[in-house]
C-alpha cells in the first residue's frame, strides 16, 4: 500500500513541477508584456540611445558644458550684429557663420544688409540657416563708401535701434557685432554669456599681429597688447568685447559715430559712450586665450568669369 502510494506521487512529482514552472512563465510573460507596452517611449528612448552611443564614440561628442545642462530659457538671449554686403564670398561668409551660430544655446542673429532692399540670396538663405534671425537692411549713401571711411556704421547702429525698439528691461540678452569675415569659436559664446556690462576677450589676426589682447592684472584690464595705435582708450577690434543689452537700453544715444570717427576707431569711439576702461570685465581666462580671428576670406580670383553669362543656367554661388 505504502509503495503504491510513493510510486503514483513519484510519478505525478515531475507533472506537477512542469505545471508550476508553466505557470510561473506565463505570470512573468503577462506581467512583461504591459509594462513593455506602457513604457515603449522610454524604450525607444533607451534604444535609441543605446544606438547613439557607438556614434557619439566614433565621431567624438562635444564636450557637454555646464550651460548646457542648465535650465536654457533661463539663459540670457545672445544678440549677434552682423553687417553684410553683396560680394562673391558672401554666402560662403554667412554658412560659416550660420554653422557656428545654429549650436549656440538662446541665440537670435540680426542680419543687417547694405542694401536699398533684402536680397533675395540673404533671404533665402537665413530662411534655411536653422539660427533664429531678424533680417534688416540699410544703404550706405554713396558719400560714404570711401577708402579711409569707417564701414558698415550705419547697419550696427540700425540693429542697436531694433533692439532698443523692440527689446525691454524685462529681457535678459547679451549683444555682440559679429562681422562676417571672422571664424568664431562656440566657446566664446559661452564666455561671452555672463557679461554683466561690457566684457572683453583677445582677437586674433589684428592690429598687425598675431592677435591683439587687453592686459589684465588683477582681474582688471590695466593695458592693451597691439601693434596698431596703442593710444586707442579701447585698443580692441569689433569682435572683442560684448555689452550687456541692458547697457544698450540703458544708454539710448550710444551709436557708431560717422562724423570724426576714423577707420579702427569705432570700437573705441563707441565704448567710451558706454564704460570705462576699469570696468571691463575679462573673458577667456582673463584675455589669455583666442576664441575669434579675423580670418578674413580671400577674394577669389575671378579673372576667367564671363561678362556675359555663358552658362546655360544662372546658379547662386
Ligand atoms: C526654466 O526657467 C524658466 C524661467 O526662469 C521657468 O519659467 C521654467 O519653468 C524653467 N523650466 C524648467 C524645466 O525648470
Ligand atoms: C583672473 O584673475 C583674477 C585675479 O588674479 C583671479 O582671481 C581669477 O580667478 C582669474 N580668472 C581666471 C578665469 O583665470
Amino acid at each position: 500500500m505504502k509503495s503504491v502510494l510513493l510510486s503514483r506521487f513519484l510519478i505525478l512529482l515531475p507533472w506537477v513541477l512542469i505545471v508550476i514552472i508553466m505557470i510561473d512563465i506565463d505570470i512573468k510573460r503577462t506581467i512583461w508584456i504591459p509594462v513593455a507596452g506602457r513604457s515603449s517611449r522610454a524604450l525607444q528612448q533607451q534604444q535609441q540611445q543605446q544606438q547613439l552611443q557607438p556614434r557619439v564614440a566614433r565621431t567624438g561628442a562635444p564636450r557637454v558644458t555646464q550651460s548646457q545642462n542648465q535650465n536654457q530659457s533661463a539663459l540670457p538671449v545672445i544678440y549677434a550684429i552682423t553687417p553684410t554686403y553683396t560680394r562673391p564670398v558672401q554666402k560662403a561668409e554667412l554658412t560659416r557663420l550660420a554653422q557656428a551660430f545654429r549650436q549656440v544655446a538662446r541665440f537670435h542673429w540680426i542680419v543687417v544688409e547694405d542694401s536699398t532692399t533684402r536680397t533675395d540670396l540673404v533671404s533665402r538663405f537665413l530662411a534655411r540657416s536653422g539660427v533664429s534671425f531678424t533680417h534688416l537692411h540699410v544703404y550706405t549713401p554713396r558719400r560714404y563708401k570711401r577708402a579711409g571711411m569707417p564701414r558698415a556704421t550705419e547697419q550696427r547702429n540700425l540693429a542697436l535701434t531694433w533692439l532698443r525698439q523692440h527689446r525691454t528691461k524685462k529681457d535678459p540678452g547679451v549683444v555682440f557685432f559679429a562681422d562676417d569675415d571672422n571664424t568664431y569659436s562656440l566657446e566664446l559664446f559661452e564666455e561671452m554669456r555672463s557679461t554683466r556690462g561690457v566684457s572683453i576677450w583677445p582677437v586674433g589676426f589684428v592690429g598687425g599681429r598675431a592677435y591683439e589682447r587687453p592686459v589684465v592684472s588683477g582681474g582688471k584690464v590695466v593695458g592693451w597688447y597691439t601693434g596698431w595705435r596703442p593710444d586707442r582708450s579701447f585698443a580692441t577690434d569689433m569682435a572683442g568685447f560684448a555689452v550687456n543689452l541692458q547697457v544698450i537700453l540703458a544708454n539710448p544715444r550710444a551709436l557708431f559715430k560717422r562724423r570724426g570717427s576714423q577707420p579702427g576707431m569705432q570700437e573705441s569711439d563707441f565704448l567710451k559712450q558706454i564704460t570705462k576702461v576699469t570696468d571691463l570685465e575679462p573673458k577667456a581666462s582673463n584675455c589669455t586665450r583666442v576664441l575669434v580671428w579675423h580670418t578674413r576670406t580671400e577674394k577669389p580670383h575671378l579673372t576667367n568669369e564671363p561678362s556675359h553669362r555663358k552658362d546655360t543656367i544662372v546658379i547662386e554661388v
